[in-house]
């Protein structure tokens, strides 16, 4: 299975409450994105996934939808929906929607009916149930804290919520529920766009026992009666044969919970399901206990055993999604590079793995220019919901504000909604107004402007490695063997298809490091800029044959020091030609 375009492609994804606002109400919209397409099609990536744009009330940004067929009324009309897309097909670019049917907003007509009594026709869209002992139906905790089921006065049951109150899960097990949510794909489709990204979706399945959770069972964790539940494969089945297969579609899927074993049952090339999906190992290497406002440190072994793994369960046998960030998750810069003096090598270093891998790579907005991690000084600065969640939980439970904060500014989603920082005037250039949440100071240096000025910015490296990605398939569809597995400095693989190799060194640390690979390497793209700052040259065909870029001196001094071996200078990353 080769040469479809989602296989291809690199992701670029849009937070569009932050990217630009182009009304100056101080949120971003769709005609900022609109704006700004030249900017993302001169970036070399290929599709575009934007975070939920339909009708919300806001509660968790968009992922509690009470229309799905509207427009936020913030981010526009429908109108800039279609100019959006046209401006986008026009440039050669796909567009991935968010779609998000775990759960509806509690304003969705669905719900308001279902809600309105027992015998309510579209009771059953929700999951409704009878206390127990005086309390909620069961143990279930919500992941952004406190129980999952609310109890409705009215009539006297609880619905169940993974997430928010105001997100209840829908029913799967109702076959009308299910048709509704198929034709609402379908209309997105008709209306024009290339493929879904599906929140949660591991998720819609839940046991029909409705059992406790065990005393040591994580909310989120592979064994929990709702994760990879007992129909989940039928209905992703389903959701192929009566939506994805009538069009040139891409799916991918968020399953939290999921190993390379579990995640080809969803996307194993027989399996005929989804695409690719996101997994969390990756980003759960932090967590302690399988909580992630509990730090725990990890060593680049543990990172690299990860990614091997995923990167090897899957080769020939289904597609792997690859990323570092996204709008849940730190800044990739803050959290698996060096945000202080090492920022600009480091990132273009994790730039140069993240698009050297096997899989589709999703890149986040202002990854490409290195944004890091915000650290507000107050509580009322953030806004997401998970994180003031969290802040009143460990309040009550007694942890130090200063605890309580650096939990927040490590880990907290709000990191990667900070507005993107296009240039050096107010308020980053994101809005003429005071944004819904305040912009990283470090915007005055830290902004696309700056890296358009600089033929070695991160940026032009991103342009540089986008189009290398493009020249060499191997990248895409190589194998991958993992060099030196204890090496807690260097992270090194081959990537090997038909007739190509390639060796990828990376410099994980913040000194000058020598590595032996063995001889006869042609090394063609260094992350440190060639001497003479002439910037990064695009690439030619069959640079792989041709020999070495020139002028670089990583380069020329790789290829003279071929014998005593490589080396890379602090968070240097270089791609060799290996035979
Ligand atoms: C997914 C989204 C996240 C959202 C949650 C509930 O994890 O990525 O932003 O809060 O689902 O919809
Ligand atoms: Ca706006």
């Amino acid at each position: 299975m080769r040469g479809r375009w989602w296989q291809e492609g690199v992701v670029y994804q849009i937070y569009p409450r932050s990217f630009r606002d182009s009304n100056g109400d101080g949120i971003g919209d769709l005609r900022g994105i609109v704006e700004k397409l030249d900017y993302i099609a001169s970036l070399g990536v290929d599709i575009v996934w934007l975070n939920p744009i339909y009708a919300s009330p806001n509660e968790d940004n968009g992922y509690d939808i009470s229309d799905y067929d509207a427009i936020m009324d913030e981010f526009g009309t429908m109108a800039d929906f279609q100019a959006l897309l046209d401006g986008l097909h026009a440039r050669g670019l796909r567009l991935v929607m968010d779609l998000v049917v775990n759960h509806s907003s509690d304003r969705h007509p669905w719900f308001v009916e279902s809600r309105s009594s027992r015998t309510s026709p579209l009771r059953d869209f929700y999951i409704w149930k009878p206390g127990h002992a005086g309390g909620p139906p069961n143990n279930w905790k919500s992941v952004f804290g406190g129980p999952a089921w609310k109890l409705d006065p009215d009539s006297g049951e609880y619905y169940l919520h993974l997430f928010a109150p105001g997100q209840p899960d829908l029913n799967w097990e109702n076959p009308e529920l299910r048709q509704r949510v198929f034709a609402m794909m379908r209309r997105w489709f008709d209306r024009g766009i290339d493929g879904f990204r599906m929140d949660t979706i591991n998720l819609i399945s839940k046991d029909q026992s409705f059992r406790d959770l065990g005393a040591d069972e994580a909310i989120i964790s592979a064994g929990a009666p709702y994760i990879n539940g007992p129909r989940v494969h039928e209905y992703i089945r389903a959701i192929r044969t009566e939506v994805l297969d009538r069009y040139d579609s891409m799916s991918v899927g968020e399953c939290p919970g999921t190993t390379p074993t579990t995640a080809l049952d969803y996307v194993g090339f027989d399996r005929r399901e989804l695409d690719m999906l996101f997994q969390f190992e990756l980003m759960e290497l932090d967590y302690e206990g399988g909580d992630k406002w509990r730090h725990r440190r990890f060593a680049l072994p543990d990172f690299k055993r990860c990614v091997e793994r995923w990167q090897r369960a899957l080769h020939g046998r289904g597609w792997n999604s690859v990323y570092l960030m996204n709008h849940d998750q730190p800044r990739s810069v803050s959290r698996f590079g060096d945000d202080g003096r090492w920022r600009v090598e480091s990132a273009r270093t994790l730039l140069m793995h993240l698009l050297s891998l096997g899989g589709t790579p999703y890149v986040y907005q202002g990854e490409e220019i290195g944004m890091t991690n915000v650290a507000f000084p107050s509580i009322g600065d953030y806004r997401d919901i998970e994180i003031l969640n969290h802040f009143a939980e460990w309040s009550s439970s007694g942890r130090s504000i200063e605890e309580i904060m650096a939990s927040i500014h490590r880990m907290g989603r709000d990191n990667a909604r900070t507005p993107m920082q296009w240039d050096a005037t107010a308020h980053a250039g994101f809005s003429a107004a005071r944004p819904w949440i305040a912009v990283n100071q470090n915007y005055a240096s830290i902004n696309v402007a700056a890296a358009e000025a600089d033929r070695n910015s991160i940026l032009a490296f991103f342009r540089a490695m986008t189009a290398f990605r493009r020249a060499h398939p191997s990248l895409v569809y190589g194998g991958f063997e993992l060099l030196g597995a204890e090496d807690r400095e260097c992270f090194a693989y081959r990537r090997e298809d038909g007739s190509e190799a390639l060796l990828v060194a990376l410099n994980f640390s913040p000194k000058s490091i020598e590595r032996d690979f063995g001889r006869g390497l042609v090394p063609l793209l260094s992350t440190y800029p060639p001497s003479g700052s002439q910037g990064w040259p695009a690439p030619t065909a069959g640079t792989a044959e041709g020999g070495s870029i020139p002028g670089s001196a990583s380069v020329s001094r790789a290829a003279a020091s071929e014998a005593a071996g490589v080396e890379l200078r602090p968070w240097e990353g270089i791609v060799f030609a290996a035979g």
